[in-house]
């Protein structure tokens, strides 16, 4: 899709509208984009980033479109094949081509797509480069997710092209941010997916690119970001250290012990003034679970016992919520069992990435009865007193 963001500046890449998924494991309930961006400079031009090689035909005609028949250079910000998966095509058609990215960059494009190494201008961190009138820095920012990621900074029009980072998973026709409210929904999904692991990093990087003068942030996923303020406010939110009165409560139930029991603790919380957020594992969309964890100070887990262990489901969301690392601070177990086993050992092994104080866990037997409602309340009693403690209820 293209659009002149700047004299200049086009977006040339490329929205997949259908596309439902992601790594084969990343739901895109609202499609996504490849965005790239062609400069025109004087007499050189410039593209930052190429599409995912499902949509190659897209970029080659918007090139057309815009008249342009020579690239002098190729700014590859990140190696991951949705934005360098094009180049090999690209560089056959425009021979004449160089790719500038960083040494690291270098190495994954050389391994991921078998680039030979004449075809790369390796620059480092702080690093300028011109064309004339317009001027490009670099700015390392390893971990935005992969460890070869950088920014590049077009000093002239003040645009930062920010590779995954703020992105979203978003197909839309509207090159900039109209509706910021499902932007941020969609922004926030791609962060707690993509970025949340990540966090620390991103503090830094957040305050390397809070030096610059910015009016518009490109990114490589979703709408352009022409009050980037809107975007840097969420991250800087996001990204710090506080939480919030939540309980994310991942469930699965096989003959309704569990269930019950999850009802109760719902009702158990929500009269104490706490925010529940309940996901049943057997249907849920696994980004909402995401995205819920990126702030919640609490998430507690429901599985019955299968055999001797947690429900596969469980695992799966535990495994999950320890890849991710989110800042939550508190963490419990509640679940039905038949015969015994050893459910919490095992949860609480897969979670060891999250730094979070284990609360009792409630495992009981069988079908829950008055005394295990009652050990119910004293857990949401403990969350409750633990949020207070925190001033966040
Ligand atoms: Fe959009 Fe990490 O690639």
């Amino acid at each position: 899709m293209i659009k002149e963001i700047k004299p200049g500046v086009f977006t040339v890449g490329a929205v997949h509208w259908d596309r439902r998924l992601f790594d084969e494991l990343i739901p895109l309930p609202d499609g996504t984009s490849y965005n790239a961006y062609l400069i025109k400079g004087k007499d050189k031009n410039v593209l930052i980033d190429t599409v995912d090689p499902d949509k190659e035909d897209e970029l080659f005609s918007n090139l057309k479109m815009i008249g342009v028949d020579k690239i002098d250079y190729i700014i590859s910000n990140h190696a991951e094949q949705d934005h360098s998966g094009t180049l090999p095509k690209l560089l056959s058609l425009h021979p004449e081509a160089k790719i500038i990215t960083n040494s690291k960059c270098k190495d994954f494009l050389s391994e991921l797509l078998l680039l030979p190494d004449e075809k790369f201008h390796v620059v480092n961190d702080g690093e300028s480069f011109s064309i004339g009138n317009k001027t490009f820095e670099f700015i390392l920012a390893p971990w935005v997710h992969w460890p070869e990621t950088m920014l590049t900074y077009l000093k002239e029009d003040k645009i930062l092209f920010s590779c995954d980072m703020f992105g979203s998973h978003m197909a839309t026709s509207e090159t900039f941010v109209t509706d910021e409210a499902r932007v941020y929904e969609s922004a926030k999904r791609y962060y707690a997916e993509i970025m949340m692991p990540f966090r620390s990093n991103i503090q830094g990087h957040m305050e390397k690119i809070g030096k610059l003068k910015i009016d518009i942030i490109a990114p490589s996923h979703g709408p352009v970001y022409d009050r980037p303020e809107f975007i840097c406010n969420a991250y800087r939110d996001w990204i710090s250290d506080d939480v919030k009165n939540i309980v994310v409560l991942p469930y699965v139930s096989m003959h309704h012990s569990t269930k019950k029991m999850v009802d109760h603790l719902i009702d158990a919380l929500a009269g104490r003034g706490i925010v529940v957020k309940p996901f049943n594992l057997t249907v849920t969309d696994i980004g909402q679970l995401a995205i819920s964890i990126v702030d919640a100070a609490t998430i507690v887990l429901a599985t019955p016992t299968v055999l001797t262990g947690p429900h596969p489901s469980a695992v799966y969301a535990a495994y999950l919520v320890n890849a991710l690392k989110p800042k939550t601070r508190f963490l419990s177990v509640i679940g039905s069992f038949g015969w015994g086993g050893r459910t919490v050992d095992i949860i609480s092994e897969i979670l060891k990435n999250v730094k979070a104080e284990m609360l009792d866990p409630v495992i009981i037997k069988g079908y829950p009865k008055e005394d295990d409602f009652k050990t119910l309340d004293a857990l949401a009693e403990r969350i409750m007193k633990k949020h207070k403690e925190m001033k966040i209820l």
